[in-house]
């Protein structure tokens, strides 16, 4: 069953948890969607998994488009969301609607996330207007990484709290669908939850949101950069790679691989024409 906004808003009353996975590309998004998960993020995240910056910020629209589209095209009931890169919203409200315009259009996205709380309300609200589902981004937002003086839980004294249950209502009130809600303390995530109607999707903020999200490569294993403490391998995908890998370079180099039943064939006769008129060729 293809996933919408409706039945994402659902799941929250149902108490059917959200599950959704970043992806970048048409094959991971293909297998992520035929194992059922709800949602496919195409995160900023790209920057650094895929592209190898340190930071999130250098990821451009053409990028976010690029790797969205590419996503859109590996999902069949996934409902997808594209984040919004550093700087194509935060500057102003038209930039924002503008942006998320380009990610729908070009990228075939179903939502877009943006970071950020009462600031970006009035972004939020043009582009609810403009008919375009918002997800929020609470907590750790990776995009203000040199505001936050680097990767560090959010709320955990009472006036950061405080603030963090503010803007969760300033974003659903602004008409976000639902909102992620990134290194929180467990409780405090469990606390917003229970405060606002719309989902929340937590990474690193326990198991009392209405959903979780993870990037794939950190669930997999591929990732050999830092490990945040939220992170559960599900399977050692990235040992399994480097050791076909290390096995494919083995066997090519031994002459193992390809074997016969990896290769063309061709009838003899025509080989021993072809054989016959080269050696003629030779001796004239
Ligand atoms: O970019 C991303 O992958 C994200 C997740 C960490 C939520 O925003």
């Amino acid at each position: 069953m293809k996933n919408t906004i409706i039945t994402i808003l659902e799941q929250k009353k149902k108490k059917d948890k959200i599950t959704m996975l970043t992806a970048y590309d048409y094959s991971m998004a293909k297998l992520m969607d035929e194992a059922g998960v709800n949602a496919i993020l195409v995160g900023d995240s790209l920057g650094m998994v895929m592209l190898g910056y340190e930071d999130t910020l250098s990821v451009t629209m053409e990028d976010m488009i690029h790797h969205t589209a590419a996503v859109e095209r590996g999902t069949a009931n996934a409902f997808v969301v594209a984040d919004m890169p550093f700087m194509s919203y935060q500057t102003s409200v038209y930039d924002a609607v503008y942006n998320a315009g380009r990610l729908m259009k070009e990228g075939h996205a179903n939502a877009v996330k943006l970071e950020g709380g009462a600031s970006v309300c009035p972004q939020i609200k043009a582009i609810v207007e403009a008919s375009i589902p918002v997800v929020g981004h609470l907590g750790l937002t990776p995009q203000s990484i040199n505001a936050l003086g680097g990767f560090i839980v959010q709320g955990k004294s009472e006036e950061e709290a405080e603030k963090l249950i503010e803007a969760a209502k300033a974003i659903e009130e602004a008409g976000a669908f639902a909102i992620v809600l990134e290194c929180v303390p467990a409780k405090l995530a469990a606390l917003i939850s229970e405060s606002i109607h719309i989902p929340t999707i937590g990474i690193g903020a326990g198991a009392g949101c209405d959903g979780q999200v993870l990037v794939y490569q950190d669930m997999l294993a591929m990732f050999s950069g830092f490990k945040p403490k939220f992170v559960k391998c599900f399977a050692d995908v990235g040992r399994m790679m480097k050791d076909a890998f290390k096995q494919y370079i083995e066997e090519t180099k031994a002459s193992i691989f390809p074997g016969e039943e990896h290769a063309y064939k061709m009838d003899d006769d025509v080989l021993e024409k072809l054989s016959r008129r080269m050696k003629e060729g030779e001796e004239a």
